[in-house]
């Protein structure tokens, strides 16, 4: 983690309210891994003392070029869409635990929910380039709020599923995961709170059969690794970034806190934000 100038060098609206921006911060682009975040800082005269945390979109140690894909939901955030280029932010970064990918594993489905595509969009870039084949489910309320397919690699299968049936599947995401889960290896997915409950459910359903248990049956699978470890991760079908609200993003506050299996409070800017799904009580209380 460090402490990062950033230069703002494109700014745009991609959908209504849902903003990319990309910086040129070349140590964080040469440092950060998917599944982690930033914390920025708006400027000094905004009246804004808050920090706010992005999940990092891209990252391009060859350019330099980091990008955060963001909602506008108040002042904090509407003051960075009127930041222009050449302004210079500084951003901490990058926080929190990565995605883990088993060397082994040769198929990733993706799943993401609305503004949870910026969770996982940079594991695309990642498995592409190691040679990986990427199938990445989206699912948005309208086809009016459907990320743009040309902003995702040409390498990836895109399948859209959109509550009111004005685009793709009609539906929820989670009807189109049925139809991938023998083929992939592992699953990653960020989204609301209730489709990551419902993909874990569906996981925890199918643990014997093919496709969710397939790593489990590999060797070492069985030794229990350690909770919040790159291991434990690694060894899981499911992987999913939580989303919560944060406010110091190092670990003080216990602001973003939710319940292990093991009774344990897991802080979601330090052990997180990417859990393993068995290590989440999805039934249990959220403090
Ligand atoms: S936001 Fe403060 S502990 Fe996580």
């Amino acid at each position: 983690m460090r402490l990062a100038g950033a230069e703002l060098v494109e700014s745009r609206e991609i959908l209504p309210g849902q903003w990319i921006q990309a910086y040129h911060a070349p140590g964080l682009a040469r440092g950060s891994r998917a599944g982690q975040f930033v914390h920025a800082r708006p400027g000094d005269f905004s009246g804004l003392i808050l920090r706010r945390p992005f999940s990092l979109n891209t990252a391009d140690p060859a350019t330099g070029i980091v990008t955060i894909h963001f909602r506008v939901i108040g002042r904090g955030t509407g003051w960075f869409t009127r930041l222009r280029p050449g302004d210079e932010i500084d951003l901490l970064g990058p926080l929190g635990r990565p995605f883990e990918v088993d060397p082994r594993s040769q198929h990733l489905l993706l799943v993401a929910g609305g503004l949870g595509m910026a969770g996982v969009r940079m594991l695309a870039d990642e498995a592409i380039r190691d040679g990986r084949r990427v199938t990445l489910l989206f699912g948005a309320a309208s086809a009016r709020e459907v990320y743009p397919s040309s902003l995702l690699p040409d390498e990836i299968e895109y399948v859209v599923a959109t509550d009111d049936g004005s685009l793709g599947h009609h539906g929820y995401v989670t009807d189109l995961v049925a139809d991938y889960e023998s083929w992939a290896d592992q699953a990653f997915a960020c989204g609301p709170l209730p489709m990551l409950a419902a993909l874990a459910r569906l996981a925890a359903g199918r643990r014997e059969r093919l496709g969710v248990a397939k790593l489990g049956r590999k060797r070492g699978a069985r030794k229990a690794a350690p909770v919040g470890s790159p291991a434990a991760r690694r060894k899981a079908f499911l992987q999913v970034s939580m989303e919560q609200n944060m406010g110091c993003a190092v670990g003080a506050c216990l602001g973003c806190v939710v319940m292990s299996t093991s009774g344990v409070p897991q802080r979601v800017c330090r052990e997180g934000p990417v859990f393993a799904t068995e290590e989440i009580a999805w039934d249990g209380a959220w403090s």
